[in-house]
């Protein structure tokens, strides 16, 4: 197991690409297999989530090619298969296979995919939106069967604008029958990249980016080649890396509409935001201001992935700071973590305030889930001394080596084998 040595203090200055975005190729990977001609994907992250996607990928007996961030992927002669335990438990995305699998090859069995960290993570709302489109489900054992002998539009609408939810009925609709129309459907720019690769591999989505979905069922899978949306995460992260050590950043091929919500937050701790086309630039102010109030809420709301990141910049903030998890029911549980290095966080249910203090004192931590492992990170960067951040194999989950990404900003951080 890895872990970060990180010594505190380098203000963050430079430049930084931003990789593919974890939460565009997953499930455009699980589309994949709706079609039986070679697809080509650039821009792929090389992160852990994508091999065991890969392998999920294999497992139903496709090939995969892997050239640096390109995936060649040949669906041709896959077949539906039972979906193993100790891959669906690992990956939560495992989940993404139901809609294209049912597309495909009429039936998909598969484990639940279970909860993490962050939350129970149910899967009523992806079932509910298969049922509308005739398709039988049936679990027991743990196990979840699903079956339809003819897919049929429908009207499918969400009680909550599920991301997932949303890219499983959308991957699921494009080989029925007739017209679906996905009502309350999430609007975050992931989707618009899955709805850009359903459409280049020749079906007809349209609407991603507003509430209302609709998809044209029919037509025949042709090759394509995509290249994936950059990460909105990442570039997030890098930036809050620049605002907490007090540095300058500029992250590159990043569309600054993707990240409005999280420079606006920026912004209001005292950051100078500048943006060009593809890049937002970010000037810290010496000290952050407090964040009177972040919510977390579906896009084009804060989103819940930066959460974290945000609560680290709120202990070093001058002042007091109040986030509010709406989206999941335990996204706070690094809050512990930032306490042995000096944070003073009160947590209660989905709110949490934060009374920033002039500095952090380095620690030995331990991730638990993905962007709380990120955040730790970047509050060692603002620590004195030298921290230890553990469970570095959660960071590698969603983020291409993040601790080169912020070496290459100057930061003071290595990665020990234990
Ligand atoms: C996607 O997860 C992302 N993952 C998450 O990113 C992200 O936090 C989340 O969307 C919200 O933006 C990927 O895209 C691979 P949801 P997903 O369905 O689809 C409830 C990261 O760190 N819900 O929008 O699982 C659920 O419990 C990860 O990159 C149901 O109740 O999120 C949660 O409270 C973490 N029933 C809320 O909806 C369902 O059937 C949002 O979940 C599905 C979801």
């Amino acid at each position: 197991m890895d872990v970060f040595k990180v010594v505190g203090g380098a203000e963050l200055a430079g430049e930084v690409r931003v990789p593919g975005a974890k939460n565009a190729v997953l499930p455009i990977l699980a589309a994949c297999i709706l079609s039986d001609k070679p697809v080509q994907l650039t821009n792929c992250p090389q992160i852990t989530d994508v091999d065991n996607m890969i392998a999920i990928l294999k497992q139903a007996g496709c090939a995969v090619e892997e050239n640096g961030d390109s995936l060649s992927v040949d669906a041709s002669a896959a077949a539906c298969c039972e979906m193993p335990q100790e891959l669906s438990s690992k990956l939560r995305s495992s989940i993404f296979m139901l809609g294209p699998m049912i597309a495909r090859f009429g039936r998909a069995s598969f484990c639940h995919p279970g909860g993490c960290e962050i939350g129970t993570r149910p899967i009523d709302l992806h079932l509910n939106g298969l049922r509308k489109l005739n398709v039988r489900i049936r679990e027991e054992f743990g196990r979840i069967h699903c079956e339809s002998d003819r897919l049929t539009g429908a009207q499918v609408h969400l009680d909550y604008p599920s991301v997932g939810a949303t890219e499983n009925v959308m991957m699921a609709a494009v080989r029925a029958e007739g017209v679906t129309t996905i009502s309350n459907a999430a609007r975050e720019p992931e989707i618009a990249d899955l709805q850009a690769f359903l459409n280049a591999l020749g079906f007809c989505v349209s609407g991603a980016g507003s509430s209302s979905i609709v998809v044209r069922g029919g037509g025949m899978a042709r090759a394509t080649r995509h290249r994936i949306m950059a990460d909105r995460i990442v570039a997030g992260t890098a930036l809050c890396a620049a605002a907490i050590t007090g540095g300058a950043v500029t992250v590159l091929d990043t569309d600054p509409r993707d990240v409005a919500s999280v420079t606006a937050k920026l912004a209001e701790a005292g950051c100078r935001i500048t943006c060009g086309e593809a890049e937002v630039r970010l000037e810290a102010p010496r000290r952050l201001r407090e964040i009177p109030l972040i919510e977390t809420l579906p896009y084009p709301g804060f989103p819940t992935d930066m959460q974290s990141l945000l609560f680290s910049l709120c202990c070093v903030a001058d002042g007091t700071s109040v986030i509010i998890e709406n989206v999941f029911e335990s996204r706070f549980k690094t809050a512990a973590e930032m306490a042995k290095m000096g944070a003073r966080c009160t947590v209660k249910d989905r709110t949490a305030i934060i009374r920033g203090v002039e500095r952090l004192t380095a620690a030995d931590v331990q991730a638990r889930e993905l962007r709380g492992g990120a955040a730790l990170t970047i509050a060692a960067l603002a620590a004195d001394g030298e921290s230890t951040v553990r469970g570095v194999e959660y960071i590698d989950r969603g983020y291409q080596r993040l601790d080169g990404l912020l070496r290459a900003l100057g930061a003071n951080i290595r990665r020990v084998r234990c």
